[in-house]
């Protein structure tokens, strides 16, 4: 796997096997902290191109908390390793000032679907992912981009941004990775201690409960917020910033679940933030 930390050799690069040789290139932009959800989109991009550029760069423009920022964990020795046994050909690690360099002031807002949910409790969030991510396109030029369902308002945001600005990307999803206990895998969660590392099952739990109440006929957005609201309601240590229901593809509230509705939350365990989610889909009767 080859290492490449500058912006025009990255270009280069990808000039190179896409024109010369007419290789399909597939990107994954990751932050690193690397864990096995990440090494499942590298496996997604090894199916759909011909050459897997991984990407880690800890994105300052999407971070709302200078804190959060400081203490996301790092540790790109360990990444490479892990990108080079997924099967990674290339690992593009930047620095800040390559990507953002001095200057810098063209940013990319996603309006509407940048709104809710998440958007609504950290400003100017997917604003940073939207400028990153196209930043990562205009570099890579990558034929297929895979993203993590876990992160679903993201890749809603990402989609939109490649329709409205005619991106020639296609953007492939990779379902949510999880643990043996439900927790979906994030490095966020390397922030946990043990407790409450067991109290973060509460979010799958949540989860579980809408769903159950959805199977068991209940159609109302209120009652099948309230299922999972009560189920997170039992760990002392978890904080609910958002339950929500919204339509999956506009991620607008939804009052009733209809065909299919998107059920979404973020939750404090400590000082730790996780978010996760589920579509629940209406059996047919
Ligand atoms: O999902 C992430 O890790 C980041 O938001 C992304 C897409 C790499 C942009 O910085």
């Amino acid at each position: 796997m080859r290492a490449i930390d500058q912006v025009s050799a990255m270009q280069a690069w990808s000039r190179e096997v896409r024109g010369r040789d007419g290789l399909k290139v597939a990107l994954v932009p990751t932050m690193g902290a690397l864990h096995a959800g990440h090494l499942s989109l590298v496996t997604l991009a090894r199916r759909h191109a011909d050459r897997v550029v991984a990407s880690v760069f800890v994105n300052p423009a999407q971070f709302d908390r200078a804190d959060d920022l400081a203490r996301y964990p790092r540790d790109l020795e360990r990444d490479g390793a892990l990108l080079a046994g997924a099967g990674a050909d290339v690992l593009f690690a930047p620095d800040a000032a390559e990507i953002y360099p001095p200057g810098a002031q063209t940013f990319v807002t996603v309006e509407e679907l940048a709104q809710p949910l998440c958007g609504a409790h950290r400003p100017g969030h997917f604003r940073g992912v939207a400028t990153v991510v196209l930043k990562l396109f205009s570099i890579v030029q990558p034929d297929v981009a895979v993203f993590g369902e876990k992160d679903y308002q993201q890749l809603a945001v990402i989609r939109r941004m490649v329709r409205d600005l005619f991106l020639d990307v296609d953007v492939l999803a990779a379902p949510i990775v999880r643990e043996a206990d439900g927790l979906a895998m994030s490095s966020r969660n390397r922030h946990l201690a043990a407790a409450e590392r067991a109290a973060a099952r509460c979010l799958a739990a949540a989860l579980a409960a809408g769903e159950a109440a959805v199977a068991a006929g209940e159609r109302t957005a209120a009652a099948i917020c309230a299922a999972a609201t009560d189920e997170l309601a039992r760990e002392p240590l978890a904080r609910v910033e958002y339950v929500a229901l919204v339509d999956p593809d506009t991620l607008a509230a939804v009052t009733e679940v209809g065909e299919r509705a998107l059920l979404a939350l973020a939750v404090w365990i400590g000082s730790t933030r996780l978010i996760d989610n589920r579509v629940l889909e209406r059996r047919a009767p």
